[in-house]
């Protein structure tokens, strides 16, 4: 074979090479045409070793072609090599892209239960007018829960009251009233406390749950009046519905008041004209209270010529549905996320 033609065939197979190697999309198929051509046994290392079989004067000119092709083929396989190892770097680079001005996520606070809310605002204002917190078990005996409260064994209220029992004298507790026998057992007066928690009955429909909450409030002391009474809960009730209301008080009967009232304020959905929620009457019962029965006195020995008391019995639920305007009872303890964080 001539000069010439070695020449011409070591171009062409350089040409090859070339656009196979640039062709490469990969770091693998770069690999496997350096294999190809610059292995053991490669093209290109069999154009060397084919070297010997040429004539001595040829030798040295093909021998600097053949070693030229191949550091140009070494050259342009490591330098496709880098370009396509920096493509794949830049590609997962863009793929893992952070961007840190987007809001973090999962970092949301909770909130407190519509209940738990009601309460907290109830307790707050109470303390602002000088009362304390007090508390009492949710299982009660039937002394505390009935007897000292002047209610006896026979009495109707005991029925009325739909009690669970776990036996003949203990049962869960189906108002917060035995507090007071329990704190008057304590404390003599002056008291000012007042006493929230659960309570207990047999019941459930619209607007009664078989558990469900009741603030206590209890004030005793030489001289407190039906005036004081009422100053106390007109002042609560407009503060806590933020609002001008009617308040009225309505004789009724509790066994452990004399006289007793309940508490009205004018509706708050239609501001007393009449509507379907105070039943066309204009007026919502908010509230039990009464003048502390000197029978309730006894039993805590507290002597009811020198001290006079009033306490009151309220239900949160009620409040709350009165202020935020819900019509089910059930909501509240139903936890559907859609309605608990509207109070948030
Ligand atoms: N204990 C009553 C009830 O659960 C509420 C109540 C009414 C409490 C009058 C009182 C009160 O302290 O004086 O229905």
């Amino acid at each position: 074979m001539s000069t010439n033609s070695v020449q011409e065939k070591l171009t062409q197979l350089l040409d090859d090479a070339i656009s196979a190697i640039d062709a490469a999309d990969n770091v693998s198929t770069v690999e496997a045409l350096r294999v190809n051509y610059l292995g053991k046994k490669g093209i290109v290392t069999g154009q060397l070793k084919q070297l010997g079989s040429l004539p001595a004067d040829e030798r040295p000119q093909i021998g600097r072609w053949v070693n030229d092709a191949k550091r140009t083929l070494q050259k342009r396989l490591s330098a496709r090599k880098q370009e396509l190892e920096s493509a794949a770097r830049g590609q997962q680079l863009n793929r893992e892209v952070l961007d840190v001005t987007l809001p973090g996520r999962g970092n949301g606070v909770g909130g407190l239960h519509p209940i738990t809310r009601t309460l907290h605002r109830l307790q707050s204002l109470f303390v602002q007018m000088g009362f304390e917190t007090a508390e009492g078990p949710e299982i009660e005996d039937d002394y505390h829960n009935f007897g000292a409260l002047n209610i006896p064994e026979s009495h109707p209220s005991r029925a009325m009251m739909d009690t669970f029992y776990f036996d003949e004298h203990t049962l869960l507790r189906t108002h917060t009233s035995p507090v007071q026998i329990r704190y008057m057992e304590q404390h003599k007066p002056p008291l000012r406390i007042i006493a929230s928690g659960r309570v207990f009955r047999c019941d459930s429909d619209l607007t009664h749950t078989p558990m469900f909450h009741q603030t206590e409030g209890l004030m005793v002391d030489e001289g407190v009046s039906f005036a004081d009474l009422k100053g106390v809960l007109v002042h609560f009730l407009g503060q806590f519905f933020e609002d001008k209301l009617h308040v009225r008080f309505r004789p009724s009967f509790f066994p452990f008041t004399e006289p007793s009232a309940e508490v009205d304020i004018s509706c708050v959905m239609c501001t007393g004209q009449g509507c379907r929620v105070c039943k066309q009457t204009g007026w919502l019962e908010v509230l039990g209270c009464g003048m502390v029965h000197p029978e309730v006195f006894r039993h805590v020995g507290i002597d009811s010529e020198k001290y006079t008391g009033f306490a009151f019995g309220l239900g949160i639920e009620r409040l709350a549905m009165l202020r935020y305007r819900i019509n089910d009872i059930r909501l509240f303890y139903e936890n559907d996320l859609r309605f608990l964080r509207q109070f948030n």
